[in-house]
């Protein structure tokens, strides 16, 4: 039986990569999203896609405990969930060319001028994500702030080892009756735009 204890992973030791495809009992290709809240597109992509391992990433504990328990619940054997630092995880412990696509929906965009450090989307994190791509991964981006969303696409749009392709081209959206990430339908309810854009690594 599906339980919590058996969804969640924890975090590599001081120094060791890993791969976390070791982490399934299922085939498929391996996906992962960062930041994944609750879990909502997690679940709904696992559910619609049982060929594709995924691996969601969140730093609250609340949320990562929510996550795991709802994964359980719903005995999604292609999910697995970790709490740690996405940043630190991704630049220090993930094995080059092992994501086939890496979700980041809504990170959170720390709006003050002086908090802009906090960002994820820096330029040794980008480098280090496309690092962790695989030679045709993909890398999907969403975000309801223009100006974070603006900074983001500035940094990958340029980047020698990514190259834009249309979101619908990126395939890597969730299930048919799919409504948003949590966020997402909280912001589209508001009326708040949301910007998309999608990258494939340069063989
Ligand atoms: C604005 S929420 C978006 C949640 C979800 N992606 C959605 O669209 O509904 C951002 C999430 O990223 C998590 N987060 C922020 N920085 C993180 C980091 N460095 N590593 C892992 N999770 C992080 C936060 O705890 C939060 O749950």
């Amino acid at each position: 039986m599906l339980t919590a204890e058996s969804i969640a992973v924890d975090p590599p030791a001081e120094g060791e990569i890993v791969d976390p495809v070791a982490w399934f009992d299922t085939p498929g290709s391996f996906e992962l999203e960062i930041g994944c809240g609750k879990g909502g597109f997690l679940l709904d992509r696992a559910l619609a896609n049982p060929g594709v391992r995924l691996l969601g990433i969140e730093w609250a504990n609340k949320y990562y405990k929510y996550c795991a328990d709802r994964m359980a619940r719903r005995g999604v054997s292609n999910v697995r969930v970790m709490r740690t630092d996405a940043r630190f995880f991704v630049m220090n412990h993930l094995r080059p060319g092992c994501v086939d696509v890496l979700h980041l929906y809504h990170p959170d965009p720390w709006p003050k001028k002086r908090h802009h450090k906090r960002r994820l989307i820096q330029p040794d994190f980008v480098d280090a994500a496309v690092r962790v791509l695989n030679a045709r991964g993909r890398w999907l981006v969403q975000s309801d702030h223009a100006e974070y969303f603006q900074e983001m696409i500035d940094l990958l749009s340029s980047h020698e080892g990514l190259a834009e392709v249309p979101w619908e081209e990126a395939e890597a959206s969730s299930g048919p009756g799919w409504q948003g990430t949590n966020f997402e339908i909280k912001y589209v309810r508001e009326g708040r735009e949301i910007h998309r854009a999608a990258y494939v690594a340069r063989a």
